[in-house]
């Protein structure tokens, strides 16, 4: 399972980028918006020069043409930008037009088997669906996740799944055993899956027993 960033936060990206493990980053309005700035072109560039892998951008506009006009323009970025366009009936409209054009689409939004399986035939290169979002409304988001793979399989459609709205280190475990493509998780997800008591114990030990014996 890839992990990709979901922050719009240029010293984030920059700092887990150094770590080695990101081969990707998500952006969405909102993040955007908490940078400050609504200049979303200047942010996405930004990305794209420190990041090589796949950069999602998402679509304002509601309709399927105003969409496919937004959408070219956010591709024309840089080479790495995926679209990301809600499931809608005007989404798949205007993904199964970007897809022939070969402009890679995120479908974002995706709370159901059915959402995802209509985004595959509408040629979204991803498919995101939002486990947590779905845990705040009582459903089970890694259910979710797990029966598009499951579909995705049977199916041999070649969309690939990105484990969207992560919110603990244990959706990243369910998500990668449950053979999602890809997990998109936050700055703070990604330094508590480094994380472990036992290894900063472990290292105080070593370090500790070696001044025993270690010359002054
Ligand atoms: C994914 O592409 C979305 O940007 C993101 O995961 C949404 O997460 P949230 O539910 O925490 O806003």
């Amino acid at each position: 399972m890839h992990i990709f960033l979901d922050t719009a936060n240029i010293d984030q990206i920059r700092q887990a980028t150094k770590l080695g493990v990101i081969s990707g980053v998500t952006t969405n309005p909102t993040l955007v918006a908490k940078e400050a700035t609504a200049d979303y072109e200047m942010v996405v560039k930004t990305i794209c020069a420190i990041v090589s892998g796949s950069v999602s951008a998402e679509v304002l506009a509601e309709e399927a043409d105003a969409m496919m006009e937004e959408a070219r323009v956010k591709a024309s970025w840089a080479p790495n930008v995926a679209v990301k366009i809600p499931v809608t009936a005007a989404g798949l409209e205007a993904t199964s037009v970007l897809s022939q054009e070969n402009i890679a689409v995120n479908m974002t939004l995706c709370f159901s088997v059915n959402q995802a399986l209509l985004a595959a035939r509408a040629g979204a290169s991803y498919t995101s669906p939002f486990v947590g979002r779905l845990d705040d409304i009582g459903h089970d988001g890694m259910q979710l996740v797990q029966d598009i793979v499951e579909v995705y399989q049977q199916y041999d459609l070649k969309t690939k799944v990105i484990a969207a709205s992560i919110r603990h280190p244990l959706h990243c475990v369910v998500a990668a055993r449950a053979g999602a493509h890809i997990a998109t998780v936050t700055y703070d997800v990604l330094m508590q899956m480094i994380n472990h008591p036992l290894t900063d114990i472990g290292i105080s030990r070593f370090l500790a027993d070696w001044k025993k014996v270690s010359p002054k």
